[in-house]
């Protein structure tokens, strides 16, 4: 994620790669709030397991699970080692991945290939590209764009929504005057569906409304829970690691309970992600109304510790308990998951 003092780019990308590959970066003491759900058991169904059907369709596109490798990376050389193996990954898999922030590639060509490695290892799925707010809110020209979206043959463009990121970061760029118009002129003028994504704040009910009047045709809530970019850039700042600021943010399964009644307004995906760590939670997270389900930080620090095979096992894994939670839920078809499938755990006792 950037900030307008461009030249320290790709040191920044390093340290926030080595930090949330090496150090404590998930908040402390804030959950997602997926464990406070529980299944409610089905003692009578009848599925057959092999039955069950875990696809769907993603932008025109029918993907194998319901899940996407969230935006990470691009723009170094460890970039665009990250990038090549999570593609294999995804495109075996079958589901769909995200590139880290592109502004690098506006910036100089000698980055675009960190970003198009990823395109050449991926044929088969969708790949979405990225750009922050702050950029696209000083972009005056639609080529730039879709300068990015070519390097990619991206099947849609993510803007990353991140002001706390920015408020501390040293040297943020915290200035998002017109943000919304920028977003509805993109949406209405780009090749390709936008997608609004925090990155592990939340988005709240009401920021979901004006995004979705301004033409975004999904929103990634990027709740808080998992990794927090507040406590990433108060290490790079050596600053005091209580600041109330670590743990700020809407938990993702609030923000999925919230944005959830939009869809009775507006045709949108709703994408769980931040600290999606489990199938269980996958299973809860499309219960309480989620499309589909992302994670960042836990899939880049499988590839580091077991490569590509451990990314391709852990979420293949992952969905094997989906699978599971479907037959125990008698729910075919993940859209019966989302059917009154899940209780209060205090409720319980
Ligand atoms: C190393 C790393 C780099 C990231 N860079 C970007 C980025 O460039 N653009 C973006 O939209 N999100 C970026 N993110 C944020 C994630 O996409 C995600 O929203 C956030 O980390 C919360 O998900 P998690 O709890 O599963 O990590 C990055 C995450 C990580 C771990």
């Amino acid at each position: 994620m950037d900030n307008a003092s461009s030249g320290n780019t790709p040191k920044r990308k390093k340290e926030h790669l080595e930090l949330c590959l090496t150090e404590k970066v998930a908040f402390k003491n804030k959950s997602n709030g997926l464990e406070r759900y529980e299944f409610i058991h089905n003692a009578i169904t009848a599925l057959d397991p092999e039955k069950i059907d875990l696809s769907r369709e993603f932008f025109g596109h029918r993907i194998s699970y319901p899940f996407l490798i969230s935006c990470m990376t691009g723009g170094t050389s460890e970039a665009e080692n990250i990038n090549q193996q999570l593609a294999v990954a995804a495109n075996e898999l079958n589901i769909p991945l995200g590139v880290g922030s592109q502004r690098q590639a506006l910036e100089n060509s000698h980055f675009a290939e960190s970003y198009r490695v990823v395109r050449k290892n991926a044929p088969g799925i969708p790949i979405l590209g990225n750009i922050g707010a702050a950029q696209l809110v000083q972009m005056s020209s639609l080529r730039e764009i879709e300068y990015l979206v070519e390097l990619i043959e991206a099947q849609a463009m993510v803007i990353h929504l991140n002001p706390l990121q920015e408020l501390l970061q040293k040297g943020g760029d915290t200035n998002f005057s017109g943000l919304l118009e920028k977003i509805e002129w993109l949406s209405k003028n780009i090749s390709v569906p936008v997608v609004a994504k925090e990155v592990g704040a939340g988005i709240s009910k009401a920021a979901a409304k004006s995004l979705l009047e301004a033409g975004v045709r999904a929103i990634d809530v990027a709740g808080a829970g998992g990794t927090s970019w507040a406590g990433v850039e108060i290490l790079r700042n050596k600053e005091d690691e209580n600041s109330e600021f670590w743990d700020w943010g809407l938990p993702t399964s609030y923000c999925i309970r919230e944005v959830r009644p939009l869809k009775d307004e507006y045709d949108f995906l709703l994408i769980a992600s931040g600290g999606i760590s489990s199938g269980m939670e996958i299973a809860k997270a499309i219960a309480l109304g989620a499309d589909m389900a992302a994670s960042a930080r836990i899939v880049l620090q499988k590839l580091h510790h077991e490569g590509i095979t451990g990314v391709k096992e852990l979420i293949v894994g992952w969905f094997d308990v989906v699978k599971k939670v479907m037959y125990l839920t008698g729910s075919a078809r993940l859209e019966e998951l989302q059917e009154q499938k899940l209780i209060k755990k205090e409720e319980l006792y």
